[in-house]
């Protein structure tokens, strides 16, 4: 329970949250952490706070190091629970505090806790002297929600970009050179793809601005995971990658079957696939992370989409799974579908619209086989994959 020095002045004071294994739908296998920052200087100053059942952690962290009381500042950089979910506590206690947010961010709060708090609202400039150290703000709306912004440390030179930069990972270490466990970029591709994607578009304009207002971090310490303090830049130049779209030459196969027909097509059209040297992937849509498919559509050209006909539509996880990646909004990604049928078969042809709709280009109008499929079908599956290798070795 003991807080950790980040800078001279500054402490990471938050919550680690090993057990989490949904996060609003986001599958969390390794956990998460809320993180807060406490900054001492004439005047105290928190920034963020962390998810309301773990208030009693950052309470303990924050007493080790001054009394709470004296909170003179808390810097919501955002409205989300999992950050402003122990702000009542903390406020309850730190009577005189003044809540420093964007206008967005008042907004929401008030709406949220129903609270009329010592609020002060910043822009984009705008800074704050609490005696040696200085805050600059950044507005950031829609990364990623209205509300969010990102805090700098002037003297320290430590980006406290809540959301941004990113990972749903527990750990014992807080900053990125001591964690060798795990693959953190690969969490934080993960994180992107699952909560930003959609909001891609905006994101060289943010660097663009941060970069603008000669904001040069040291250090970057987002809201959850790791603290990047070694190589830092590496996550900003990540992002940038990652915003243009990232295609590599592979295929991702997500399927549900009820009686193992569309689950045989799915084998053999992956054969067909791997036997042409293109690498694809198989996901069961009811047996695996859908938060990991998405980071493989993410970093993949072609999605296809296999699923059985149940009472004329599209089964159910797979209706569900279409709808999830409308919302995420990607770009420049090819699709197609199989599926088996036992009378009408009207799945597929339901599901290249919902792929349209989702913004995928097409590339072919997909592959039904009535009943549970043979040899011979299995071999049409087979050259299905092979058609599809032929897409992406064409460059589609
Ligand atoms: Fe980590 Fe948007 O909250």
């Amino acid at each position: 329970m003991k807080p950790v020095k980040i800078s001279r002045g500054v402490f990471w004071v938050g919550a680690v949250d090993w057990n989490i294994r949904d996060f609003h739908g986001y599958k969390t296998p390794r956990g998460t952490t809320y993180n807060a920052y406490l900054i001492i200087d004439e005047k105290t100053t928190l920034v963020d706070t962390v998810k309301r059942e773990f208030a009693g952690d950052l309470i303990t962290r924050i007493k080790d190091i001054i009394d709470p009381a004296n909170i003179d500042y808390v810097i919501s950089n955002h409205v989300e629970m999992d950050h402003s979910g122990a702000l009542p506590e903390i406020l309850k206690i730190a009577e005189k505090a003044k809540v420093v947010c964007t206008a967005k961010g008042k907004e929401g709060l008030k709406k949220h806790y129903k609270q009329e708090w010592n609020f002060e609202t910043v822009k984009t400039g705008d800074e704050l002297k609490f005696g040696e150290k200085t805050l600059k703000f950044v507005e950031l709306p829609m990364l990623h929600w209205p509300d969010s912004m990102a805090t700098y440390l002037v003297e320290d030179q430590i980006l406290l970009s809540n959301d941004a930069f990113g990972q749903h990972v527990a750990t014992s270490q807080r900053c990125n050179d001591k964690v060798k466990e795990i693959d953190i970029m690969d969490e934080a591709a993960k994180y992107y793809a699952n909560i930003l994607e959609p909001y891609s578009g905006l994101i060289p304009k943010a660097v663009e601005k941060i970069v603008a207002m000669g904001i040069a971090p040291r250090i970057i310490a987002p809201s959850h995971g790791v603290i990047w303090l070694e190589n830092p830049m590496q996550i900003v130049n990540a992002y940038l990658e990652w915003s243009k779209g990232v295609h590599r030459d592979k295929v991702i196969i997500a399927y549900d079957t009820m009686w193992h027909s569309t689950e045989k097509m799915a084998v053999a059209i992956l054969e067909g696939i791997a036997s042409e040297g293109v690498t694809a992937q198989l996901f069961h849509l009811r047996q695996s992370d859908w938060s990991e498919i998405i980071k493989e559509i993410k970093f993949s050209k072609i999605l296809l989409i296999g699923t059985p006909t149940i009472n004329n539509a599209i089964f159910p996880s797979v209706s569900g799974f279409l709808e999830h990646i409308k919302g995420l909004r990607f770009k420049g990604k090819a699709a197609s579908v199989f599926g088996s049928y036992g009378w009408s078969g009207e799945a597929p042809g339901a599901v290249v619209k919902r792929l349209e709709e989702a913004g995928f280009q097409i590339i072919d109008q997909g592959l039904r086989i009535q009943w549970v499929p043979g040899a011979a079908e299995l071999a049409q599956c087979f050259e299905f994959g092979r058609k599809i290798a032929g897409q992406i070795k064409g460059s589609i």
